[in-house]
């Protein structure tokens, strides 16, 4: 059942664009999920308002410092109507790690289902209907201490916004460019990398920059200390076909906890696949695909959900995977996650939720 939560609704609705005009991540709802935390209230003055700027003190802590954590999940409407939240609990429970790692006390992972499942019902009419388009749930916690110490925050506000969204790449399930970097580092051990950090995304941005120059689509990031381990691929994980064995890096400590990750490898493991969760070097990539064992490559994540890559660039050496195109086990698997999301196919391990 639905929590409810205090709700003021907007006198002032926007205007809603038409499926087909949807890009990603720039209109959002009407409302906005909201709560602050104080030390000794704990989290408090849970709320659905009218979607509004937030007003910050200059010297709000998160401003300077980053401590900063969100997540991003999706809501589908499927073909009778239905809107259906892909692996909430999931979601709700890497925030609170994602939290932990950055000292910002955690938020009850029911507390925060229950948020979303209340503003998506309130903005149920923002979830478009077109395949290929969902609404994007942004939960995020901020530090609002106003204070230029370098410290952990006494105060914060968590807040949910939703954006109605078409695909992330506008050319569709197309193979994209990537190119492995030995110049920069996404993550080390120790680190931030298995957070939903908002810092890990600031990092990120300078060798997309460089990729993008040398004509590239995303970052294949090696590991920080030997730049040769395979971590992920921009913003998503990376997943590949070498011979009879699909490869994905461990979670060991750098890459994050990716749901779809977690979803394919499940997929792939129930399809009776050898799926090997294993180091692997850019080497090994390499060589596999000269002797033309690397057959298919692909990232995912919530966003793009599965993109596959059609060339990999690494030093002075290019190389083509699959011909370029989109290989047979990537598009089952997308197709299967949509299928599922837009509850057109048997969700056999419960990860869909109506609201
Ligand atoms: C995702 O792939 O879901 C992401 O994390 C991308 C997002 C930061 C836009």
């Amino acid at each position: 059942m639905t929590q409810s939560f205090p709700t003021t609704l907007t006198r002032t609705p926007k205007p809603r664009q038409a499926d087909s005009a949807l890009s990603f991540g720039r209109s959002f709802t009407d409302h906005m999920f909201i709560m602050e935390y104080e030390e000794g209230r704990g989290w408090h003055d849970a709320r659905i308002v009218p979607y509004a700027p937030l007003t910050l003190d200059p010297a709000t802590t998160v401003l300077h410092y980053a401590q900063a954590v969100f997540d991003g999940l999706k809501a589908f409407r499927g073909a009778d109507g239905t809107i259906r939240l892909f692996r909430v609990q999931r979601h709700a429970e890497r925030l609170g790690r994602s939290c932990a790692g950055l000292c910002i006390p955690p938020i009850p992972a029911d507390l925060v289902r229950q948020s979303i499942e209340a503003l998506v019902a309130v903005d149920h009419e923002w979830v478009p209907s077109t395949e290929g388009t969902s609404l994007y749930i942004r939960p995020t916690v901020i530090a609002t201490d106003v204070m230029l110490g370098v410290h952990p925050s006494h105060r914060y506000t968590y807040f949910v916004i939703c954006s109605p969204v078409g695909a992330y790449y506008k050319e569709g399930v197309k193979p994209v460019r990537i190119l492995a970097t030995d110049k920069h580092v996404r993550a080390v051990q120790g680190g931030l990398g298995e957070s939903k950090a908002a810092a890990n995304y600031a990092a990120s941005l300078s060798a997309q920059q460089e990729a993008e120059r040398q004509g590239f689509t995303q970052v294949l990031w090696l590991d920080g200390v030997e730049r040769r381990w395979i971590d992920e691929v921009g913003t998503m994980n990376i997943m590949m076909k070498i011979g009879e064995e699909i490869v994905t890096p461990p979670l060991a400590g750098t890459i994050l906890d990716g749901v779809t990750r977690n979803s394919i490898l499940t997929l792939l493991r129930d399809w009776g696949h050898t799926v090997s969760e294993r180091r692997i070097s850019i080497e090994e990539v390499m060589q596999a695909g000269r002797e033309g064992r690397l057959t298919e490559m692909w990232g995912t994540g919530t966003a793009a959900v599965v993109s596959p890559v059609g060339e990999l660039g690494y030093k002075e050496e290019r190389i083509s995977i699959g011909n370029g195109g989109t290989g047979s086990l990537t598009q089952k698997l997308y197709d299967s996650i949509i299928g599922i999301q837009y509850g057109k196919l048997p969700d056999a391990h419960g990860w869909t939720s109506e609201v």
